[in-house]
């Protein structure tokens, strides 16, 4: 059998992918829980009400396996960046940097959204994985399986989380985008309120962010916690601490050969927007977004083109508010 990681979608046979068979074991409970604006309050988390049956699935059914490695992030923080990082650290050394699986893949099919997997009732297809698996999740730390949440042996976690502000910008914009007409239903100032009020999707934000904050403060070898904003200002850095991380370190010879730098090159994103695989094709069942608007604008600080300066100072005072006497400090409420 191959060694891990391989691309997702090249394992799979892509006639099957269109055919969505949800599960519907859980409609009865699902339809018992709050609904708002098409979102269901499962554990205290605001999810797409399609997406509900899967998380339950997972919950119940999915087992990690120590090698595993799971990306966590609050949607739209960066994750087809920290995809594409991840990817390519992990598989530097199966084939020249120059033939990368992600040069050919879009992000999104080399690491798959195992909550979107699981929803459409295709989850089996990670089995035949090889090892290690790269998996891809929006779940707060609280709803992962005992399994993934495991001290012993336990598997890896980075998580990834962005200024709230830049994060709504990149949802309003994003949805906009999306096939779906309720997906455009969210007009900026609504979604903004609803970030303050915790009930965005996947929301409260504050507790997703805490959750997986103090749980990389007591397992810090196994759960690493990354902002948005430190990756941009040095991503070179993080890189390196990525592969020790994931206990594959770039070697003294990878560093004097330029790899670490290599790898940021080609996960930039004006070297991943300017790839023909990112600029057609789609990701999605229920809600189809293209592939190419998983690389908007980039950057820090959009929202100040977008949001008035209230709005700005009431997101930053309930973000500051929640986050008060955790230790967590954020780069963008300073
Ligand atoms: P903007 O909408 O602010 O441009 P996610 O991948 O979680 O959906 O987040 C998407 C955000 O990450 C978008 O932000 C997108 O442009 C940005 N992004 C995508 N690829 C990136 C990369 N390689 N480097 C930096 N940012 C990237």
């Amino acid at each position: 059998m191959a060694t891990g990681p391989i691309p997702f979608k090249s394992s799979n046979n892509e006639e099957e992918d269109v055919k969505p068979c949800p599960p519907h074991d859980y409609d009865e409970l699902v339809s018992t829980l709050p609904l708002q604006e098409g979102l269901r309050l499962y554990q205290n988390f605001w999810w797409p009400e399609s997406v509900v049956p899967g998380i339950i699935q997972i919950q119940q059914q999915f087992h990690a396996r120590p090698t595993d490695v799971f990306l966590a992030t609050f949607p739209k923080s960066g994750t087809t960046w920290l995809k594409a990082l991840i990817f390519t650290i992990m598989t530097r050394t199966q084939s020249p940097l120059a033939q990368n699986p992600i040069l050919s893949h879009h992000p999104h099919d080399c690491v798959i959204f195992m909550d979107g997997l699981f929803a459409i009732g295709h989850g089996h297809k990670l089995e035949p994985m090889p090892s290690p698996r790269i998996l891809h999740t929006h779940m707060a730390y609280s709803l992962l399986p005992a399994s993934v949440r495991d001290d012993d042996p336990g598997s890896r976690i980075i998580y990834l989380c962005r200024d709230p502000k830049d994060t709504v910008v990149s949802l309003w914009r994003f949805l906009e985008k999306s096939n779906h007409e309720k997906a455009k239903e969210f007009p900026f100032d609504k979604l903004c309120d609803m970030f303050c009020e915790g009930t965005s999707p996947i929301g409260p934000i504050w507790d997703h962010v805490l959750q997986y904050w103090r749980e990389s403060l007591r397992r810090p070898d196994k759960v690493l916690f990354l902002t948005y904003e430190e990756m941009l200002e040095n991503t070179v850095k993080i890189v390196k601490r990525l592969g020790e991380f994931l206990g594959c370190p770039f070697s003294e010879e990878e560093e004097r050969e330029g790899v670490v730098e290599e790898v940021v090159r080609i996960c930039s994103f004006e070297n991943l927007k300017g790839l023909e695989v990112n600029k057609v094709g789609s990701q999605g069942s229920f809600w189809k977004f293209s592939n190419s608007s998983y690389f908007r604008k980039g950057g820090v600080g959009d929202w100040k083109n977008h949001m008035s300066m209230e709005m700005a100072k009431k997101m930053d005072e309930v973000m500051r508010g929640k986050i008060k006497g955790s230790g967590l400090i954020l780069p963008t409420l300073n």
